[in-house]
């Protein structure tokens, strides 16, 4: 490892693209925080990762989807110096709008926008005064029009990339760094807990992660894995919304 041993704290990290962050990380030599719900997953990524790889990874059983939880957590590891901050948690749900139970919709909120915004304002605080460190908020390719029949995951997305966009403007003068990685599909848990169905267009939560480390640190801010998905930008948003509403109606 050519690198300095850096520290990471990676929300959901447990399973999927967090999962597999950690796994890359790991084999750099770092030392991570992993932060999701699930004790017991986070433990078995925990020993299986030290075991091979020989870093120390500490484990926080954590409900972000909470009022005041990224405030709690930061307090929880405020004596650490994160390097990197992977701003990962998140989750979905596909069906008619009016439908969704409004608290389901309201934690999705509290979780991939407020405590993503609180949890980075609060790591991007200390990183701007040491003039270093790198955050990757993660958003979705979702996050670019509206998303008939996932309409509050999508717009939740949208708010990550706009928010990540504008303040990687404001901090362009410091060594700071700050991606919104916007993936399409990925095959994850995350189509089955979304009541959704993976498209066939999906890619490994490998080949995300990695187009995403080769990027780390850069001055590229939106980060888009896979070369039809950043194709599919160019179509018109009508033509975009109305293959998400087509998809989506499928898995009603
Ligand atoms: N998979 C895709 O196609 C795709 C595409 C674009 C963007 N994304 C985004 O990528 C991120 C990761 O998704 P994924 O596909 O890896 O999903 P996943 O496999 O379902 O993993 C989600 C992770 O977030 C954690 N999490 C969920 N709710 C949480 C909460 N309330 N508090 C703390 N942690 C919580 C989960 O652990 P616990 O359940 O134990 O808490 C798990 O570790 C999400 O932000 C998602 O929106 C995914």
């Amino acid at each position: 490892m050519k690198q300095k041993r850096k520290t990471i704290l990676i929300t959901g990290g447990s399973e999927g693209i967090g999962a597999q962050f950690a796994e890359a990380f790991s084999k750099e030599g770092h030392n991570l925080i992993l932060v999701a719900r699930n004790y017991i997953k986070l433990n078995e990524v925990k020993v299986r990762l030290e075991n091979q790889y020989h870093n120390r990874i500490r484990i926080i059983s954590f409900d972000l989807s909470k009022e005041g939880s990224a405030q709690k957590l930061y307090d929880e590891i405020n004596e650490i110096k994160i390097d990197i901050l992977i701003n990962n948690a998140g989750f979905g749900m596909v069906g008619e709008s009016w439908k969704q139970s409004i608290e389901k919709d309201e934690r999705m909120v509290q979780l991939n926008i407020s405590s993503m915004m609180s949890l980075m304002k609060l790591i991007l605080k200390d990183m701007i005064e040491r003039d270093e460190g790198i955050i990757v908020n993660v958003g979705s390719l979702g996050g670019f029009q509206p998303g008939p029949y996932i309409a509050t995951y999508y717009a939740t997305k949208s708010f990550v990339l706009q928010y990540t966009k504008a303040v990687a403007k404001e901090i362009k003068h410091t060594s700071v760094r700050i991606h919104c990685l916007a993936p399409g599909p990925v095959r994850t848990s995350f189509h089955t807990k979304a009541n959704d169905y993976i498209s066939r267009f999906s890619i490994s939560t490998e080949r995300c992660v990695k187009y995403t480390l080769d990027y780390l640190g850069t001055r590229k801010v939106v980060l888009i894995p896979g070369f039809i998905m950043r194709l599919s930008l160019f179509l018109p948003e009508g033509i975009r919304m109305y293959f998400i509403e087509k998809q989506k109606k499928k898995a009603l």
